[in-house]
């Protein structure tokens, strides 16, 4: 263990946090895990440990991952805790650095560490510098009291002063991840990860790792439907409810990569962060380069444990109003498409209202000469012909009838045919020599650029302000093509630059405007993550709102974020997606295990309908603490039966909603064990005042009492006696 160059900072007192200089060990402990690390010989941080807790003793006596120096043709999946390009590595390089000289890749002296730098939460930041070139590292790592969730993260810094020469000048960053992490050796390993596309999110695959160099990305600029940046692993044998998991999630909203390599004798390691390949930043002397978080848990309690350490994790430290309630929403596009106008906006409101709705969002079409999707995307002025007076009569109306106002914007994007297109075509992220894609007849605006950015804040603030806007769903309809950012001097900044702009943003807007709740869409399910959750309240789920499709869907997104952040809407039948014909009952209880809303076109239920939705809402604001701030546990029965339990932390309140969108073969379903109950309480089930012991409902089950037919559906509570 080479000498620290400084002295170290003094131990603090924490408890879950420490960093043994005599040996270079850095432990961390969470209430159900421990981490540690150890300064390797070459000066590099390397993984020493990651799972249940174990003492200081055990953790003192478990060697390091061996040294990347040790032997040329020894396999060695990565094993650092970020690793470089120097010594016997040749696994895939969190930190990938080509100096002005042309040297690549950073090598270590390792300089001190810190305890709790970074507050709030316990920190660590373990201090690295290269050993020839101005270039130093600090790896971050916080753990927090209440969960299970490593935060890690890094921060670059380019030491050298102005007008050094060759050997010191710029530096050319072509990746920087936020951590790797290193799994222990088993005989063999699952990985577990969201795929999907647009209207079919979330859909979870769970395979076999090959012995090989996995990769899960997005090249798009955004999230993407296509890849959710979370990954679960296990040795082949967890279940939903017990064995070992070790999953982690990425809090960025653009470009992302996550490498998973598994060596051929048994370890697994894997390297994260913002950025897809062949696109970098180049460091300035004195420059400071942060890169997003990557979350990372271990869980002995299976993937439902795992969920539940998630969901548990973004309620207490990435959701800004974990604690309110989510509005029942009303939202017009279904009902309208582009086609609103001031009279059939207020007629749907009172119908809405009539519903139980809390919140009206007023959708796209609103502004400008957005008739349809070929024009008017930036011009935020709303259109006279619909709305002669602008929104304040309709917001006014909706006020009036008991509800908060709230409208759709795509403030990141521009149709060519449009005012502010006309008027500044070089805010567009574009290469001039490049033939620009639109996709879906829209370009995207450079937000990096500080005049475009200004320019959305104010617009943004604008329509606020003037028409009392409680809620902001702001979409993002198309993803980077043609990237280019003409006269800047590193135009590969336009990656991260817009996605921090729309995060400053946000938070400027929130700040200004704290009654303000926003949220988070992207054609959908396309843009949600740790990072954007941060600043929106729930995220638009999927426009697909078929409910036999949501299950699937709903199942993924619960993976790792909370149902208080899953908007989920009861719309029409036939679906608009799907056209399949699903009663109401069974599009209610599906969307009820999310933060229910409403999109169909209200104007054409019938008045059974609109009563029966009525009685649905109510029965949801019942049950809606629970489902947004209960403890989920996934259910699934042989039957084609799968469902959902959110149960109060105090065991006092439990709701089961369960679906069957076909019956096989005309059979009765199998009970369905509920193994988040109470082997010791018994519990009354309030609909049919049966009473069960908690014996019985996780060993036995819990009987459904489900209808005949498809779309059988039931909302059960349970109450403890
Ligand atoms: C996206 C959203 C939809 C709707 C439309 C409006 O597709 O996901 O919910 O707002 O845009 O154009």
């Amino acid at each position: 263990m080479p000498e620290p160059t400084s002295p170290p900072a003094p131990h603090a007192p924490s408890q879950s946090v420490s960093f043994d200089i005599s040996t270079g060990t850095g432990v961390l402990r969470t209430p159900g895990s421990a981490y540690a690390l150890r300064i390797g010989a070459d000066g590099s941080p390397r993984h020493v440990y990651w799972g249940a807790p174990l003492s200081d003793a055990e953790i003192a006596a478990l060697p390091s991952a061996k040294s990347p120096a040790d032997s040329s043709f020894e396999a060695d999946a990565v094993a650092d805790e970020l690793a470089v390009e120097t010594g016997a590595r040749f696994g895939p390089a969190g930190l990938r650095v080509r100096f002005a000289d042309g040297t690549r890749g950073a090598q270590w002296r390792f300089e001190g560490f810190d305890l709790d730098p970074d507050g709030p939460g316990d920190t660590l930041r373990v201090r690295l510098v290269d050993r020839v070139y101005p270039l130093a590292a600090d790896l971050h790592y916080r753990v927090w009291p209440d969960t299970d969730v490593i935060e890690r993260w890094v921060t670059l810094r380019h030491t050298g002063g102005p007008g050094a020469d060759a050997g010191t000048g710029s530096i050319v960053v072509e990746r920087c991840d936020s951590a790797a992490w290193t799994l222990p050796a088993r005989p063999d390993y699952r990985l577990s990860h969201l795929v999907g596309g647009w209207s079919s999110e979330f859909q979870l695959r769970r395979d076999r790792v090959p012995v090989a160099e996995t990769t899960l990305t997005s090249r798009r600029g955004a999230t993407s439907h296509h890849a959710n940046p979370w990954l679960a692993l296990d040795d082949g044998t967890a279940t939903e409810t017990a064995g070992q998991v070790w999953s982690a999630a990425l809090a960025w909203s653009g470009s992302w990569r996550i490498t998973v390599e598994r060596d051929p004798v048994g370890r697994l390691s894997f390297t994260g962060g913002a950025g897809h390949e062949g696109v970098g930043v180049t460091l300035q002397p004195g420059e400071t380069w942060q890169t997003p978080v990557f979350a990372g848990l271990y869980s002995g309690a299976g993937f439902g444990g795992a969920s539940r350490a998630w969901h548990a994790y973004v309620r207490a430290h990435v959701l800004p109003h974990p604690e309110e309630d989510r509005p029942v929403v009303y939202n017009s596009w279904e009902a309208t498409g582009f086609d609103v106008t001031e009279a059939d906006q207020k007629k749907l409101a009172g119908l809405a209202a009539r519903a139980g709705a809390e919140l009206f969002v007023l959708d796209d079409g609103w502004f400008g000469a957005r008739r349809d999707d070929t024009a008017g995307l930036g011009d935020w002025a709303p259109f006279r012909g619909a709305f002669p007076n602008g929104l304040r009569p309709l917001a006014a109306e909706v006020r009036r009838l008991g509800m908060r106002f709230g409208l759709w914007v795509e403030p990141e994007m521009v149709n060519v045919d449009s005012d502010l297109y006309r008027a500044h075509p070089d805010w567009v992220i574009h290469s001039p020599t490049r033939e620009p894609t639109e996709l879906r007849n829209q370009l995207m605006l450079n937000l990096g650029r500080p005049d475009t950015a200004a320019w959305v804040l104010r617009t943004l603030d604008a329509l606020v302000r003037e028409n009392s806007v409680d809620f902001l769903k702001w979409d993002m309809n198309r993803v980077v093509t043609e990237a280019g950012w003409p006269g800047h001097p590193d135009p590969d900044r336009l990656w991260t630059e817009h996605v921090r702009s729309v995060y400053r943003i946000m938070d400027r807007l929130r700040a200004d405007h704290p009654a303000l709740r926003i949220e988070g869409c992207a054609g959908g399910g396309g843009r949600v993550d740790l990072g954007i959750m941060a600043r929106t309240d729930q995220c638009w789920t999927s426009d697909n709102t078929d409910p036999v499709d949501r299950i699937g869907i709903q199942a993924g997104f619960g993976q790792v974020y909370p149902a208080a952040a899953m908007a989920a809407w009861a719309t029409d039948s036939p679906n608009g997606s799907t056209f399949r014909e699903t009663p109401l009952r069974f599009r209610f209880h599906v969307a009820m295990a999310g933060a229910l809303g409403l999109g169909g076109d209200l104007a054409e239920w019938s008045e059974e309908e609109l009563d029966q939705a009525a009685a649905f809402v109510a029965e949801y604001k019942e049950i809606r603490p629970l489902v947004q701030r209960g403890i989920a546990w996934r259910l699934r029965s042989a039957d084609g039966v799968s469902g959902v339990h959110y149960a109060a932390p105090d065991d006092s309140e439990h709701v089961v909603l369960v679906w069957r969108p076909t019956m096989a073969f005309g059979h009765e379903p199998a009970p369905v064990v509920l193994p988040g109950l109470r082997a010791g309480s018994r519990y009354v089930d309030l609909f049919w005042g049966a009473e069960y012991s908690g014996e019985s409902l996780t060993t036995r089950g819990l009987p459904l009492g489900l209808p005949a037919g498809d779309y059988a559906s039931r909302v059960i509570r349970l109450r403890r006696v």
